[in-house]
């Protein structure tokens, strides 16, 4: 596994082998529906084993039941314990007992108290703030026990045999565009390219990767059907969830891919459905690239584990 080489886009219009996916273990959070539910059926598709995280109680067991090699397991993403249990289960269901790839998809939108205006003669009341305990919090506990689990399974340095592994965060189009009223959502998105800047120069010493897919609206269950029949109401086109499955495997398939994001986007703009827009790094800009550089190297080493 190579360390972090900026400003090699990614190819996303050529056909790959996903034969080394075959027989490893994957988590999907938030797997029972929509883009998960893609994602999960991808996996299964590629030879993976897969283990749904989510609240979806009916519609996970639907897919256990019909689809050979996945594991549905109830779980609240933001909540510890249920996700500490999420992946004891998922390591004791893998036939390696070892979990080579998550995908942090669990997510909801909901109307954002922080944009409300309570009117002139209210005592302004506190937001429930419930988009940041799942989109982020959530994410945050996902990403602490796949770090956990990659460097039990592989060590904490770096070895010629190291199995690979990859988290694969879950953004928007929120994660890098203006969203009119929805600070909570963005913020939240915006968040995932920082876990991604934070970890993807240090995941390498254990042998691990992470990378972020970024979805254009999809039709799902995450907005309501009024949501979606105005963005078609304005001419706007939709992507595929499929090609967000396909876009999965390119990324798992590949292990040089590290610390990039790819966007889930309609044909007009990506041939293939994804397309990585290169939006990580700053190849024109000598400026931001030194400033990088000299951050990079300073950063404080607290924990004294890794570089
Ligand atoms: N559909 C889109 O247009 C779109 C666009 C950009 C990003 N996304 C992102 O894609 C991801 C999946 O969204 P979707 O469109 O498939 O939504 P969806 O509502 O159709 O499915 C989300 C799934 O997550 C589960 N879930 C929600 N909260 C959970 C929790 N706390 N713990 C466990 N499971 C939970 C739900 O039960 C459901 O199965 C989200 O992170 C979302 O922000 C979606």
């Amino acid at each position: 596994m190579p360390q972090y080489i900026s400003n090699i886009p990614v190819d996303c219009d050529v056909d790959f082998d996903t034969a080394n996916i075959r027989g490893k273990t994957a988590i999907v959070t938030g797997g029972a529906n929509g883009l998960g539910e893609a994602y999960v059926r991808s996996l299964i598709a590629a030879g993976a084993t897969v283990c749904i995280g989510d609240l979806d109680t009916i519609k996970g067991r639907k897919l256990e039941a019909e689809l050979t090699g996945v594991k549905f397991i109830e779980c609240n993403t933001a909540d510890w314990d249920n996700q500490v249990r999420l992946f004891q289960e998922a390591a004791s269901f893998s036939p390696t007992e070892k979990i080579s790839y998550v995908i942090a998809n669990a997510g909801i939108h909901r109307p954002d108290e922080v944009f409300l205006y309570d009117g002139d003669d209210a005592v302004p009341k506190k937001p429930d703030l419930t988009t940041i305990d799942v989109n982020l919090i959530g994410v945050l506990y996902t990403a602490k026990l796949v770090s956990h689990y990659f460097i039990k399974q592989n060590g904490d340095k770096v070895s010629e045999t190291q199995e690979d592994t990859c988290l694969v965060l879950i953004g928007s189009g929120a994660a890098f565009l203006d969203c009119p009223r929805a600070p909570q959502y963005c913020a939240s998105k915006w968040a995932m390219r920082g876990i991604l800047h934070s970890l993807r120069r240090t995941a390498f010493y254990y042998g691990s990767r992470l990378n972020i897919i970024l979805p254009w609206y999809v039709k799902t269950n995450i907005l309501s059907d009024e949501a979606f029949a105005h963005v078609s109401s304005v001419g706007v086109q939709f992507a595929e969830a499929k090609d967000a499955g396909e876009c999965l495997l390119r990324i798992l398939s590949d292990m040089d891919i590290n610390g990039r994001s790819f966007f889930i986007a309609p044909r007009r703009w990506a041939a293939r459905g994804f397309i990585d827009l290169g939006i990580e790094d700053y190849p024109e800009d000598s400026l931001l690239q030194e400033i990088q550089e000299d951050q990079v190297r300073s950063a404080p080493i607290d924990l004294g584990l890794f570089i």
